[in-house]
C-alpha cells in the first residue's frame, strides 16, 4: 500500500481520556433538512453474492455473502478468529478486489479505495516528524483540498481534545491522544463510512468504554454508516444497530439480528444486560 492510500484509508483508534464531551456541532454537514436537523449523509452499502479465495488456498474464505447496510446504520460483523470478517472489511474499502461478486456503495462498483470511506486499524500510523494539526490535516491535503484546513481543522481537534496540543509533535503525545489524531485526520474528509477493525482491542477497558460510546455518538451526530467488526459481545451490544454474526469454513453470515440495548445503552441497564445476553446466546448458537 502506498502512503498515500494509507492516508486515505487507515487510522487508529483510542485512548480517550478527556473530560469534557466530544462537541460535532461544528462539523455537521453543511446542507440541512427536516427542520434543520442534519441531513443524512451516510453510504448506503451493498454486499452482492461476494466471494473471495486468497491465492493458494483450496477453498473459498468468504463464500456468496449477501447484505445491505442502510444510510447512517451502525452495523457490527460479530465472529471468531478466522472467519473473514478483516477479509470482508478490506473488499468493502477496496483495499483488495473479491473473487466473484461485488461491493457496491451508493449504487456505485468500488473498485479501490476512497477519501469518502476509513478504515480505522488499531495503529494510529501518524508521521513522527509532523504537528498535531499537520497530521490532521494530512488527509485533506492529499485530497487537494487545502483551502478547507484552517476551517475544518480547528473544530476537528476540539472535538477529539487536542485543541492546546495542536502546535506539538505527535512524538510529544501518548498512545491514545495519538489515535485520536489519527481519528481526527479521518474525519477530515467527511467520509460516508467509517470501517472500523478491531480499533478499540489494544486499549484498556475505561479508555475503550469511552471511546465506544464516543464513536458512536460522533458517528450519529455526522450521520456516518459505520461497519465495526468485533470479537466482543458487549462493544457490538453498546455500539451497534445491528449485529451480523458470521461463522467459518467458509465465512458466512448465519444471523442477522437489529439490536435494542435501551435508549441511553447504559450497560448496567436491564434493557442492556438482557440484549447483550441474547446476542451472546445468538452467537454461541450460530458462530
Ligand atoms: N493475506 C492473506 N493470505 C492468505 N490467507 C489469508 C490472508 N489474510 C487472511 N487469510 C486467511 O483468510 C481467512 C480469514 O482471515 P481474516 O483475517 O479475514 O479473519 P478474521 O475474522 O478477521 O480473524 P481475526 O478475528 O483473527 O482477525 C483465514 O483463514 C486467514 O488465515
Ligand atoms: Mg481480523
Amino acid at each position: 500500500m502506498t502512503v498515500q492510500s494509507t492516508l486515505r484509508t487507515t487510522a487508529g483508534l483510542d485512548a480517550h481520556d478527556h473530560k469534557t464531551p466530544l462537541a460535532t456541532s461544528d462539523l455537521k454537514p453543511r446542507a440541512s433538512i427536516d427542520g434543520g436537523r442534519p441531513a443524512r449523509r451516510g453510504a448506503h452499502v451493498q454486499i452482492d453474492a461476494l466471494q473471495h479465495r486468497y491465492k493458494g488456498m483450496s477453498h473459498n474464505c468468504l463464500n456468496d455473502l449477501n447484505f445491505q447496510v442502510e444510510a447512517g446504520q451502525i452495523v457490527a460483523l460479530v465472529g471468531r478468529s478466522g472467519c473473514g470478517k478483516s477479509t470482508l472489511l478490506h473488499l468493502i474499502a477496496g483495499l483488495m478486489q473479491p473473487v466473484a461478486g461485488g461491493v457496491y456503495i451508493n449504487g456505485n462498483r468500488v473498485r479501490s479505495t476512497c477519501p469518502r470511506w476509513v478504515v480505522m486499524f488499531q495503529a494510529p500510523s501518524l508521521f513522527p516528524w509532523m504537528t498535531v494539526a499537520q497530521n490532521a490535516a494530512l488527509g485533506l491535503r492529499f485530497a487537494g483540498r487545502t483551502a478547507d484546513i484552517p476551517t475544518r481543522i480547528p473544530p476537528l481537534l476540539a472535538m477529539v481534545g487536542l485543541t492546546a496540543y495542536a502546535d506539538r509533535n505527535v512524538q510529544d503525545l501518548s498512545g491514545g491522544q495519538q489515535q485520536r489524531v489519527a481519528l481526527a485526520r479521518s474525519l477530515a474528509t467527511e467520509p460516508d463510512l467509517l470501517l472500523l477493525d478491531e480499533p478499540f482491542s489494544a486499549l484498556d477497558a475505561f479508555t475503550r468504554r469511552a471511546l465506544q460510546q464516543d464513536v458512536r455518538r460522533i458517528a450519529k451526530d455526522l450521520g456516518l454508516t459505520v461497519v465495526l467488526v468485533t470479537h466482543d459481545i458487549t462493544e457490538a451490544a453498546i455500539m451497534a444497530d445491528r449485529a451480523l454474526i458470521m461463522a467459518p469454513d467458509p465465512g458466512r453470515i448465519v444471523t442477522d439480528t437489529v439490536l435494542d440495548p435501551g435508549a441511553d445503552r447504559h450497560r448496567d441497564s436491564p434493557a442492556f444486560e438482557a440484549e447483550r445476553a441474547r446476542l451472546a446466546t445468538l452467537f454461541e448458537a450460530t458462530a
